[in-house]
């Protein structure tokens, strides 16, 4: 069944987990699809596991539309949400709205995701007027890591955590239907999930929240060029890749690949004519 803003609306009342993984192509959008997953994220963290950027400051609206729309093309039932990249709604509401549909338009977006709190909230406010869902996203924001100074658990202090409380209310407030919380300490993400009428989802912010999100990468080994503590492996999947393709190097030079099944016959009478 085609999952919507309401599967997540109806999930928060109850108790239902929500899942979501990130993809940001088609195959792997339409296997994360069949095994039934609620939502797919085309997250700008294809500037790290697919570009291979250091952050996910580079990232274009032209990554995000061509990677939001092969990822729509392969989730048939799930809610695919697209992230605004950075810079493509900062800048202002106008800017915000303009993009918002772009990724609704030409990327497929179900809806779309940006990073911040009170501040991005007239920005959250009229994408979401213009009839585009929101998800929020709170914690860690990578695409201000350069303010953060690093990647960091986010809300540990008084201070911080009365913040990130606000901001959540305010990102409800403004009109989002689900917020992300990244890398919180997990009894905040509980309090805030809470508060909230909206499902939280989780990544780093412990199991109370409303629902988890991961990088598909990173949950079946295929990234590893750092593995943060809140990713739980749950496949081997880039050992048995690399054993794959070494299988099929072995195979190619040994001659044993391809053999007689994977070739296209012809009639003896042609090729002899050839002669
Ligand atoms: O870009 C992304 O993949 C994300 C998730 C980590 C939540 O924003």
């Amino acid at each position: 069944m085609k999952k919507t803003v309401s599967t997540f609306q109806n999930a928060k009342q109850s108790g239902e987990k929500l899942t979501m993984l990130t993809a940001y192509d088609y195959s792997t959008a339409k296997l994360i699809d069949e095994a039934g997953i609620d939502s797919i994220l085309v997250g700008d963290s294809l500037g790290n596991v697919i570009l291979g950027y250091e952050d996910t400051i580079s990232v274009t609206m032209e990554d995000m539309i061509h990677h939001g729309a092969a990822v729509a093309r392969g989730a048939k039932d799930a809610l695919v949400v697209v992230d605004m990249p950075f810079m493509s709604y900062q800048t202002s509401v106008y800017d915000a709205v303009v993009n918002a549909g772009r990724l609704m338009k030409e990327g497929r977006a179900g809806a779309v995701k940006l990073e911040g709190g009170a501040s991005v909230c007239p920005q959250i406010k009229a994408i979401t007027d213009a009839g585009i869902p929101v998800v929020a996203h709170l914690g860690l924001t990578p695409q201000s890591i350069n303010a953060f100074g690093g990647y960091k658990v986010q809300g540990k202090s008084e201070a911080a955590a009365k913040q990130l409380i606000e901001d959540a209310l305010a990102v409800q407030e403004a009109g989002a239907f689900a917020v992300v919380l990244e890398c919180v300490p997990s009894k905040l993400a509980a309090m805030i999930t809470e508060k909230l009428d909206i499902p939280t989802i989780g990544i780093g912010a412990g199991n109370a929240c409303d629902g988890q999100v991961l990088v598909y990468q990173d949950m079946l080994g295929m990234f590893t060029d750092y593995v943060p503590k809140f990713v739980k492996q749950f496949a081997d999947v880039g050992n048995v890749m690399k054993e794959a393709f070494a299988a099929y190097k072995k195979e190619v030079a040994d001659g044993t690949f391809p053999a007689e099944e994977h070739g296209y016959k012809i009639d003896d009478d042609v090729i002899e004519k050839l002669y």
